[in-house]
């Protein structure tokens, strides 16, 4: 039997690592949620819907219609990349500009109505493994698998941190740390959808667990409802 696991968490508790490997082991699809938010926000910042650090709500609702969020097989990674209106965006979305933004327009209802409708789509057949922070409790209620996975912001930031210097790009700790509270702070206390552990969810914490045994320890509870 196929399953749907859902694994929701705050900002770089390493979700999607795990996610991966567990569709991989599992010949499940993997969808990263949180690619598709920040592809719209790529989006509204291409569009000039974003400035001086408020964006145009009314006309990023408006354009909606004219984005269309896919993934595509990267051949070298293995990985799906996001695409927004059919060009391959993966390198721009995890910069700290769009991670600045994302959180604001995860806010808006109409974005999140018009992603979790395309993520339940994507879902519909099982054999499913979606990161995010609503997977659990909005777009897979009868999930058989929620994972929630939680890690302290030094330790979180700290991961971010050398992944962004890896890439090359120019950041200090402290604006990743600020970035990750602040996500932390917007996403848990939004109205709609908010960061919330759905209340049979198995509560995760990373900080100390190394990813290895993290796998092993998630991969058993899949097997025991397959
Ligand atoms: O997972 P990631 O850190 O890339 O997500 C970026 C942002 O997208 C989150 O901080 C959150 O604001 C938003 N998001 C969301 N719902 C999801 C996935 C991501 O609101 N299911």
């Amino acid at each position: 039997m196929k399953i749907t696991i859902a694994i929701d968490g705050y900002s770089s508790t390493g979700k999607s690592t795990v996610a991966k490997q567990l569709a991989d082991w599992l010949e499940y699809i993997y969808v990263d949620t949180g690619a598709m938010y920040r592809a719209v926000t790529l989006y509204a910042m291409r569009e000039g819907l974003i400035s001086d650090g408020f964006f145009d709500k009314e006309s990023l609702i408006k354009k909606l219609d004219e984005v269309e969020i896919t993934f595509v097989k990267n051949s070298s990674t293995g990985k799906a990349d996001v695409c927004l209106n059919g060009e391959n965006v993966e390198s721009y979305i995890r910069t700290l500009e769009v991670s600045s933004f994302v959180s604001p327009i995860a806010t808006v209802s109409e974005v999140r109505a018009k992603l979790v409708e395309q993520q339940q789509r994507m879902g519909e057949a099982k054999g499913i493994v979606m990161d995010g922070r609503d997977i659990g409790t909005v777009v897979f209620p009868n999930a058989e698998l929620k994972i929630f996975m939680t890690a302290s912001a030094e330790e979180r930031a700290k991961r971010r941190y050398n992944e962004l210097l890896e890439r090359g790009d120019a950041v200090t700790y402290e604006s990743v740390l600020s970035n990750v509270i602040e996500r932390d702070t917007i996403d848990t206390t939004r109205e709609d959808s908010p960061l919330v552990k759905a209340a049979d969810a198995i509560e995760i914490d990373n900080t100390e667990t190394n990813v290895e045994d993290q796998f092993h320890t998630i991969l058993q509870l899949a097997k025991d409802r397959i």
